[in-house]
């Protein structure tokens, strides 16, 4: 018996019911494209061939596949789920043909393989069933004694009863690879003149093979996506497996309202507040603290680190200890040592801050490097940007620059100087200096007794 396995992908259609530019299995679904889940679950099964049939926009779904190793397969005009087969016709390898749909992402390994065993046992054609309230959009299956199936009646095409039938297609279906005759066979006399790849169950019929239908019992993973109502509903779906699978890793999470896309790492113990939005390529250690509406996208987070309510983090890194919000804003290319404390309004940008050193109120620090032990007083600015280019500032350990000072970048502010409150610095500060430019404070006696 043929052991071997091809996987076909089909994901040549536009799907114009999503309304948009974006080919459908281009959407992505918790930050991973449509098509992804459905490749990534075909390479679990280590087949022989991944084949995508791409056509509308193939460029952008090809974009999506970058790095994964498919073959590509174009079907330059959409017409019909069996044509579409046909186009992947060349690149197959030996063994059987497992066709799945790009837009039929849900899909999981361990029910694919038990398709497979059912398939093994078959005459050669199988598709896999489902039953829905709602059988609306799908293809209805009829199906007779011993699994056997009598026809596969699509939406456009049913009515009466068989519309009222509610045992669907899912699109998932496997064929031996000497019946792919029976697909060639498939002709377009239907609605919508297409080539449509259930009709493989009357070729079959005609050539005395009969196919038959897997149940597969959750319809919530076979959900086509055809418009972005579906989408929204696989994304929940997506997100609330997400959740189930760090809250049992140790990590406690306070709200499903919680946004946690599918490459993010989470160390133990680590609770997260309600609204929260983890994103990217996103590492957090253990035992930290995510206070409410916090976003943290492309960054590395420390153990022990705690993060207050509203704070924005892109691209930044912060070592364990470190205090950031609420309200603070990293930007990408923030490095935090050991025990720094960002505050409410501070933002900061391809800045490395030492340790133990404090920015805690109303701060922009972009372009720097600053030493450990030093103080950012409320309100320094940093002013990197000469109206054409950006320059850098330097400050170093133990610094303590005073309220409200501006650093006319670019500078350097030596070691344990000091900046006075108020003041404008233009020329380097030697280590150890305090710096002030301010003007002298001058009283003018009797003044509000002459202005009456
Ligand atoms: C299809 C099935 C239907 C099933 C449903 C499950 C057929 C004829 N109908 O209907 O029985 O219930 O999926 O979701 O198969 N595609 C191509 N080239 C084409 C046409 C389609 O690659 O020429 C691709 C699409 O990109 C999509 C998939 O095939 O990924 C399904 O096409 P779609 O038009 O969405 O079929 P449905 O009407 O949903
Ligand atoms: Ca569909």
């Amino acid at each position: 018996m043929e052991e071997r396995l091809n996987c076909v992908i089909l994901a040549a259609g536009m799907g114009t019911r999503m309304r948009s530019a974006l080919p459908k299995v281009a959407h992505p679904i918790m930050g991973k494209p449509m098509i992804r889940y459905v490749a990534d679950v075909a390479a679990s099964l280590s087949p022989e061939k991944i084949i995508v049939v791409t056509g509308h926009r193939s460029d952008a779904v090809e974009g999506c596949l970058a790095g994964t190793g498919v073959s590509l397969a174009s079907q330059t005009e959409q017409l019909g789920t069996a044509h579409a087969l046909l186009t992947a016709e060349p690149h197959l390898g030996p063994g059987d043909i497992l066709v799945l749909y790009g837009d039929v992402p849900l899909i999981q390994a361990p029910t694919l393989a038990a398709f497979i065993a059912f398939f093994r046992r078959s005459e050669g054609v199988c598709f896999m069933t489902t039953r829905v309230d709602d059988p609306s959009g799908y293809g209805r299956v009829i199906v007779g004694d011993k699994d056997a199936i009598t026809g596969i009646v699509e939406d456009s095409e049913a009515e009466g009863d068989i519309a009222r039938i509610n045992i669907i297609n899912t699109g998932i279906c496997m064929i031996r690879r000497d019946l792919l005759s029976l697909v060639k066979a498939v002709t377009p006399d239907n609605k919508k003149h297409e080539c449509y790849l259930t009709d493989v169950c009357k070729t079959a019929r005609a050539a005395g093979v009969t196919a038959t239908a897997f149940f597969h019992p959750r319809p919530q993973e076979v959900l086509g996506i055809n418009d972005r109502v579906d989408l929204l509903e696989a994304a929940t779906a997506v997100k609330n497996a997400v959740l189930d699978r760090h809250m049992k890793a140790g990590v406690t999470v306070m709200g499903r309202d919680t946004h946690i896309e599918a490459d993010v790492v989470i160390g133990q113990d680590t609770v997260i507040y309600p609204d929260c939005y983890l994103m990217g390529k996103t590492e957090i250690g253990r035992n930290v603290f995510i206070g409410p509406h916090v976003l943290i996208k492309d960054s590395v987070i420390g153990d022990g680190v705690s993060i207050e309510g509203f704070s924005s983090l892109d691209g930044a890194k912060a070592a364990p200890g470190v205090r950031i919000g609420p309200f603070s804003r990293l930007r990408p290319n923030t490095v935090l040592a050991e025990n720094v404390h960002i505050g409410n309004f501070v933002e900061l940008k391809n800045a490395t801050i030492g340790e133990g050193t404090k920015a805690n109120h109303l701060t922009y620090i972009g372009d720097a490097d600053v030493g450990a032990g030093t103080n950012i007083g409320a309100g320094t600015i940093t002013c990197n940007y000469d109206g054409k280019k950006k320059h850098r500032t330097t400050i170093g350990d133990r610094v303590f620059v005073g309220s409200n000072a501006e650093l006319v970048a670019p500078i350097r502010i030596g070691n344990d100087a000091f900046v006075g409150a108020g003041s404008t610095i233009t020329r380097n500060v030697p280590d150890g200096a305090l710096a002030v430019t301010r003007a002298k404070q001058k009283h003018i006696e009797g003044y509000s007794r002459r202005k009456k």
